[in-house]
């Protein structure tokens, strides 16, 4: 399934804004998370150890970044070439994180719900329902190729 080049400038469009604030969506994004699924919290180094979010905290930011920006990417990839082309080791290696970090499927849909109502946020009046459903097909399909890999190294 591709995606068009209205989907991937919706995407691309919105994505700028929301670099432009990484450590503020990236916190919303982490407590949309706990707040659907609180169990999740254990999964994260970051967080195992406090009963409150960090602020400030270098590798949740980092996470948090990766996800809006590697789902960005993949929408450009889609519209480009139909596929997730993330470079095999990189899809290889985020499959074996995940594995090893005890994620499991239904926590994508955890972080999707989260994601589109983090961007929803972040981007105000410029949100609409196909800018969400750009984001959320372009997460789909990462979210489907990382669990590929976490299968076939599990
Ligand atoms: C780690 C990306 C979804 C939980 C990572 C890392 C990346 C990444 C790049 C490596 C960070 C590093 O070590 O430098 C993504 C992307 C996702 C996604 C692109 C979706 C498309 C999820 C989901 C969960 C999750 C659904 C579970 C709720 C984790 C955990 C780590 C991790 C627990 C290890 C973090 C730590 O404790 O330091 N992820 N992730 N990720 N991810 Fe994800």
């Amino acid at each position: 399934m591709a995606l068009t080049e209205k989907q991937e400038a919706l995407v691309k469009e919105s994505w700028e804004l929301l670099k432009q604030d990484i450590p503020r969506h990236g916190f919303r994004l982490f407590a949309l998370i706990l707040e659907i699924a609180p169990g999740a919290k254990d999964l994260f180094s970051f967080l195992r150890d406090t009963d409150e979010i960090p602020e400030n905290n270098p590798k949740l930011k980092a996470h948090a970044a990766r996800v809006f920006k590697l789902t960005c990417e993949s929408a450009v990839q889609l519209r480009e070439k139909g596929e997730v082309v993330v470079a095999d080791t990189t899809l290889k290696w985020l499959g074996s994180v995940h594995l090893r970090k005890g994620v499991l499927q239904p926590h994508f849909e955890v972080v999707k719900e989260a994601l589109l109502k983090t961007i929803g946020e972040g981007v105000g009046e410029k949100w609409s329902e196909e800018m969400k459903n750009a984001w959320g097909e372009a997460y789909d399909h990462l979210a489907a190729a990382i669990m590929g890999e976490m299968q076939v190294e599990a």
